[in-house]
């Protein structure tokens, strides 16, 4: 197959942990007789620091005429004192609105060798294995109006629409039949006109999926229960902001949020991006754990490029080098990004 991938390394870690993710392409492209060619464009604090727009035209250019899109992460201390609209991350939200990536799916599970490396007992973690779908291009973060005035007063809108929570259910309800078939949806009806819509709307689509369980659940509740009993969540389905939060949560809870992969998709080319942000921290050190970029590259895999085959190499690679202990610093580890990715590039097999 050949494929057209843009790489919007951006940020912090963001190229550190792009650059791994290409490597794994690599070795499966060359594994599998696959030829993927990757084009890399500016995005974020990158581009503002050439004196271009947070989003370049040409980097949205060329993301509309891509195969897929794999993204490191937007986001420096140096722009913290910009207005939301002119900041580094404004780029990722008119990205993910543009292309109508309304679908970001963030697994979260307990990879092999790691029960003990989170804050949780192994015996409350168990076989903790999550998929947070998060609404991604509504709620709070869209709304109409929004604004400050005079530093004294300050509002965001959150509104949904029934089309819009109908389509995020389907794809909640959708991929929980390829799992353990129980959906939870995550609001806070008791206090929200949108989560009461979102509740009402959700339960009609569930008459459309009769073998797959659905309950409910109060966003504060459900974050106490990630961290009580994390294993009795299959997939859960919730607002933009509500998934934002939960899912650096089970991020933590199974060990670093290093780990957590997405991808966000919608009708037109899909966008792979690990969940973390830049992590300015510990950017340009090569200690980043690259897993959830490379993750996000077997999610490209599956979803952009239907190669479910290749996409479960890369899993298996993953798998193996976390049984071996081989892992970055977050994980309690010494490896660095660059020697981790080595490994699993080495261990990526047809
Ligand atoms: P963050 O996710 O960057 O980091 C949170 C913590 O997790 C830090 O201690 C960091 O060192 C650690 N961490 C994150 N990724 C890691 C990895 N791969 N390996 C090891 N440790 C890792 O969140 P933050 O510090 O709140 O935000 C930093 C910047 O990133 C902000 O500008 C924020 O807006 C931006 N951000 C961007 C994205 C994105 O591009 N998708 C996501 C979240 C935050
Ligand atoms: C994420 C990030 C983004 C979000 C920010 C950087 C806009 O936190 O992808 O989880 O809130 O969606
Ligand atoms: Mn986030």
């Amino acid at each position: 197959m050949l494929a057209r991938i843009v790489v919007l390394p951006g940020d912090g870690v963001g190229p550190e942990v792009t650059s791994a993710a290409q490597a794994v392409l690599t070795a499966v492209a060359s594994a599998f007789g696959h030829q993927f060619t990757f084009d890399t464009h500016l995005i974020g604090g990158a581009a503002i620091r050439r004196d271009l727009p947070p989003l370049p035209p040409d980097t949205l250019t060329a993301c509309q005429s891509a195969d897929a899109i794999l993204l490191g992460a937007v986001g420096s201390p140096e722009f913290d004192s910009r207005p939301p609209g002119q900041r580094p991350e404004s780029a990722l939200l008119q990205i993910r609105q543009r292309l109508g990536l309304f679908a970001n799916l963030r697994p979260a599970r307990v990879w092999p060798g790691l029960e003990n490396a989170g804050p949780l007992k192994p015996q409350v973690l168990g076989r903790t294995d999550m998929l947070v779908v998060r609404e991604l291009t509504g709620g709070l973060y869209y709304g109409e109006p929004r604004g400050i005035s005079e530093g004294q007063t300050a509002w965001n809108t959150m509104r949904y629409s029934r089309p819009e929570i109908e389509r995020i259910a389907r794809v909640a309800f959708t991929a929980a039949r390829a799992r353990q078939r129980r959906v939870t949806s995550v609001d806070k009806m008791n206090v929200l006109e949108t989560s009461r819509l979102w509740r009402s709307i959700v339960t009609e689509v569930a008459a459309e999926y009769p073998d797959v369980r659905l309950d409910h659940m109060l966003v504060d509740s459900c974050a106490m229960r990630i961290t009580l009993a994390p294993a009795s969540f299959d997939v859960i389905v919730t607002e933009n902001m509500f998934g934002d939060i939960l899912s650096d949560e089970a991020g933590a809870v199974v060990g670093s949020l290093g780990l957590l992969p997405s991808a966000s998709l919608g009708d037109g080319p899909g966008l792979f991006e690990p969940v973390h942000g830049s992590a300015p921290d510990i950017a340009g050190k090569d200690v980043a754990n690259p897993i959830g970029a490379v993750l996000s590259g077997a999610m490209l895999l599956r979803h952009a490029l239907k190669l479910e085959e290749e996409a479960a190499a890369v899993e298996s690679a993953v798998a193996s080098v976390t049984a071996d202990g081989e892992l970055t610093r977050d994980l309690g580890g010494a490896a660095s990004c660059s020697a981790l990715t080595r490994t699993i590039v080495s261990r990526v097999k047809r």
